[in-house]
């Protein structure tokens, strides 16, 4: 879009302005907690762009010089848009079988082996044309927007063959070219073992590398690869060898792993230098420790351990306290994590993980912005960042995850638009 013809926005009198100004760096320790608020503030946008983050008074006379519209944010949080760092946006269909035995008390991995989990979404997407996945997609991403979400990860991994996991990145193709949302895309044919390569596990991954991957990396059908390195998944060779030939054709890895058992997936992690690990669960303190001295970001994921009714969750206070880069992202699939709303996250994470309102924002912004390699343009309210932003009916911060389940979220602008809003005015 030509810049020019975004019109110049003013979000005044908000409460707090939460400009999460500093370094494109991912943020640790005390500087998760660094929200730098503007109280009585306002964000001018103009071309898209943030051009200023400050109090009312200051940018109300740069916005009548440009002849901005106004929106009173009047007792509201303005804040940057999520990030949502870790989705699997595709797919074709619930699980409801599944959530139902899993509440009789069928273990995930249980339920897998009776023709649920990954194998079911699997077999969805093989019967779902393009147009149809990437209709219900979109849909996803409308409701993102009006809960706040203003850019997605989003990988493949229901296609697991050449032809199915390329129809769920040209999916997210589509979507990138009319969403409003920004979309990265993601390959993960890493994912399971298709049923019919049962007993022939080299021969899947031979494909994923020799044939997939150079395709996928050919047609720039995804900037990420990730892999599931867990018990029942991969193991860490399997997922080093896919993630080296990934990394050869410029894909940045990222894995899952330690969501079921310790799988040796995090030291994976920092040895190919992936852009994130996710899930967790099962970190233990060296790990954490090597985490803290890496430059891969933790993304936690307790929707997952919500819906999965698990008592365990991620260690991310000790992770915090050690200086590991923490991120939080919904995991929205059908298997294990049906939310896509960050909000609830955050209650999660407050919750549960026992971080701060505060380091659960940074979490969701800046640092998944970071693990996506785009803090230089988005996850903060600075000059020259692109306008993400967000308006939330709370008069405090703290008030997003403590109300936990609501809709905050009153208006969305994603580079500048409005992408939806239900702010008195733009009714
Ligand atoms: O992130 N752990 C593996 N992948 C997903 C679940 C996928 C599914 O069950 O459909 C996750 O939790
Ligand atoms: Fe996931």
């Amino acid at each position: 879009m030509h810049a020019g013809k975004v019109p110049s926005l003013l979000l005044k009198n908000a409460r707090q302005v939460l400009t999460l100004a500093g370094p494109s760096e991912p943020r640790r320790g005390r500087a998760l907690q660094e929200l730098g608020i503007i109280r009585g503030g306002g964000v001018l946008i103009q071309g898209g762009k943030i051009a200023a983050a400050g109090s009312s008074r200051t940018v109300e006379a740069r916005a009548r010089a440009l002849k901005a519209e106004a929106i009173d944010c009047r007792g509201c949080v303005v804040m940057p848009g999520f990030v949502d760092s870790h989705t699997h946006l595709v797919f074709a269909g619930a699980r409801l079988d599944d959530f139902e035995r899993k509440i009789q008390g069928k273990s995930y991995e249980q339920i897998a082996r009776a023709g649920g989990g990954i194998q079911l979404s699997a077999r969805q997407v093989s019967e779902t044309k393009l147009g149809a996945l990437a209709a219900q997609a979109d849909a996803f991403l409308n409701r993102m927007a009006l809960h706040g979400t203003t850019t997605v990860e989003a990988k493949s991994g229901y296609g697991l063959d050449v032809a199915n996991e390329l129809k769920q990145l040209e999916a997210l193709a589509m979507l990138r070219r009319r969403a409003a949302l920004e979309i990265v895309p993601t390959l993960l044919a890493a994912h399971a073992l298709p049923g019919k390569f049962s007993g022939r596990r080299e021969k899947y991954l031979r494909t994923v590398e020799v044939e997939l991957i150079p395709r996928v990396a050919k047609r720039k059908l995804a900037e990420f690869a990730d892999c599931f390195c867990d018990r029942e998944a991969f193991t860490v060779a399997e997922c080093r060898s896919v993630l080296a030939t990934a990394r050869r054709f410029g894909l940045v890895p990222r894995i899952h792993t330690g969501q079921f058992a310790r799988a040796g997936g995090i030291r994976l992690a920092i040895e190919v230098a992936a852009a994130s690990a996710d899930h967790l669960d099962h970190a233990t303190t060296p790990d954490i420790r090597a985490l803290a001295r890496s430059n891969v970001t933790a993304t936690l994921v307790p929707g997952a351990n919500f819906h999965l009714g698990l008592d365990r969750f991620p260690p991310a206070r000790r992770m915090i306290d050690a200086g590991v880069a923490v991120a939080l992202a919904t995991d929205f699939n059908p298997g294990t994590s049906p939310t896509l709303n960050m909000q609830f996250v955050l209650s999660l994470a407050c919750a549960y993980l026992r971080m701060s309102p505060a380091e659960a924002i940074v979490a969701s912004t800046a640092n998944a912005a970071y693990s996506l390699r785009r803090s230089h343009r988005l996850g903060s309210l600075e000059p020259g960042k692109d306008a993400d932003v967000i308006v939330m009916d709370v008069d405090d911060y703290r008030a997003i995850p403590y109300y936990a389940g609501w809709n905050h979220c009153a208006m969305t602008i994603k580079r500048g638009q409005i992408v939806c809003s239900r702010m008195k005015h733009h009714a």
